[in-house]
């Protein structure tokens, strides 16, 4: 008789926008040795793509939108309230626009995994692309990283390197760089799943070892 197989940890998406990310981690998770499985979708706009995008993949879908309340930490209470009632073992952020309250990182410390456009500690906040050409740097790329209460400041678990040409602008790195999302977010997310990383105090445990410099994937 063949052994129960282990529960596939539960991993809960949360988006704003368009929603490629969590299209290819709805692909990643469709395969069959993949080991997470996505329950529900959350958005706080109730036009975003991503809604439309889980509910073809037949994904439960909720939004709290964020319009409707007063302050940071009424929608952050009403969020923190949907997510407890999916009880998901890992939150992914895949462009979700809105700044989390300490509350709520609290609520869910160590399962919050998030994905930003740039090399961090480059270049947190908004306008990555622009700031990367202004700056004239001659790489730039994306971060994986864990939420902690310091915006874009958790630590980095894996990053993946973007060349700039001489000819790029903002739009032309944004798209190689959402390429980049596109590989590196679901190794991340199977990584999680697989209990390979850990958020300590302020740093990762990739298995078990303390992660000293964040996994880099070269451009080609
Ligand atoms: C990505 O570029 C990500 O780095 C940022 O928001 C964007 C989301 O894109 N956090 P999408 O909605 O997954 O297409």
């Amino acid at each position: 008789m063949k052994a129960d197989k282990a529960p596939r940890p539960k991993i809960l998406v949360l988006a704003s926008g368009n929603g490629t990310n969590l299209q290819v981690l709805i692909e990643a998770t469709r395969e069959r040795d993949f080991p997470g499985q996505i329950i529900a979708v959350g958005c706080n706009r109730p036009q975003a793509f991503a809604l439309e995008r889980a509910a073809r993949a037949n994904i439960e879908t909720f939004v709290v939108d964020h319009t409707r309340y007063d302050s940071r930490e009424a929608f952050d209470g009403a969020m923190i309230a949907e997510i407890h009632r999916h009880n998901p073992d890992l939150l992914v952020l895949a462009g979700f626009m809105r700044i989390l309250s300490p509350g709520f990182v609290h609520a869910f410390r160590g399962k919050i995994l998030n994905i930003h456009p740039s090399l961090l500690p480059k270049y947190p906040g908004l306008n990555t692309h622009k700031r990367v050409l202004e700056a004239g740097d001659k790489v730039h790329g994306v971060s994986v990283h864990f939420i902690t209460e310091e915006l874009d400041g958790g630590p980095v678990i894996a990053q993946a390197e973007v060349n700039i040409a001489p000819d790029d602008t903002p739009e032309t790195l944004a798209r190689k760089v959402q390429e980049k999302e596109h590989i590196l977010y679901p190794i991340v997310v199977r990584w999680f799943c697989e209990g390979r990383i850990q958020l300590g105090s302020d740093y990762v445990l990739f298995d078990g070892e303390l992660l000293q410099e964040p996994t880099r994937l070269p451009d080609n």
